[in-house]
């Protein structure tokens, strides 16, 4: 099963995401998480994308999607996989439609997350993130039980840079800039399912049940 997300910053992508990659034991690709992860490590894709991803910004095209190309051909990617994140320009989309083609991939769901702004904002600003696993959290929704620890491998929870009010204002500016045009582009091609995203987890899950029909 292969799945392409779309939506705004704190729609609950990652949050489905994971979800859905334990149910199908197919990978759940972030390109956030990707990017986050050469920033840590200071690798030189990690040195070049680290100030829009702090700022909030786009991270330039063709440095995404030659990260997604290499990712893509990894072999736990090769029954299946959750791109979260990606695309997000129409650039994007174009250079991914050319490699599922050249591939001969076919991509079952894409699921657009509609979610409403009030909602963006509760869910960023009680993020809570494990710095070990990257299992995401949130303060009242769904909080660890132990407060600060994560559930799964009892790494310390965190907050992300980015989800500081003004970033948090900047990465929305940019989703309906930069990204929202995705939803025209797929939806011309008949491709898009749109989710109820404001929904709590629990009543998602039928929802799901019954998209992915
Ligand atoms: P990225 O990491 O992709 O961030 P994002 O798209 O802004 O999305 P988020 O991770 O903030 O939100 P989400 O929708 O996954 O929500 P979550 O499930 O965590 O990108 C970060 C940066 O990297 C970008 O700004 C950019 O710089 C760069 N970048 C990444 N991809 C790029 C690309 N393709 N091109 C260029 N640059 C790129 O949920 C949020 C909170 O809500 C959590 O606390 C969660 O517990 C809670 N929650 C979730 N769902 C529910 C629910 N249904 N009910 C109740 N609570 C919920």
């Amino acid at each position: 099963m292969r799945f392409i997300f779309i939506g705004p910053p704190g729609a609950g992508k990652g949050t489905v995401a994971k979800i859905l990659s334990r149910r199908f034991s197919i990978p759940h690709i972030s390109t956030g998480d990707l990017l986050r992860a050469h920033i840590q490590q200071k690798s030189e894709l990690g040195r070049q994308a680290v100030a829009y991803v702090e700022q909030g910004k786009l991270v330039p095209d063709g440095l995404v999607i030659e990260m997604v190309r290499e990712r893509l051909k990894e072999t736990d990617a090769s029954q299946g996989f959750i791109l979260d994140g990606f695309p997000r320009t129409v650039e994007q989309a174009e250079a991914l439609g050319k490699l599922l083609r050249e591939e001969e991939i076919l991509v079952e769901h894409i699921l657009n997350f509609d979610a409403s702004n009030a909602k963006i904002i509760e869910r960023l600003s009680g993020r809570r993130i494990c710095s070990k696993c990257g299992e995401i959290y949130h303060v009242r929704n769904i909080p660890p039980k132990k407060e600060g620890l994560c559930d799964r491998c009892g790494g310390e929870l965190i907050q992300r840079k980015d989800d500081s009010e003004d970033t948090v204002r900047r990465r929305l500016e940019v989703y309906r800039k930069e990204t929202a045009p995705l939803i025209d582009y797929y939806n011309r091609a008949r491709l898009l399912k749109d989710l109820p995203a404001d929904l709590e987890v629990a009543e998602l899950n039928p929802i799901l049940d019954q998209l992915l029909k």
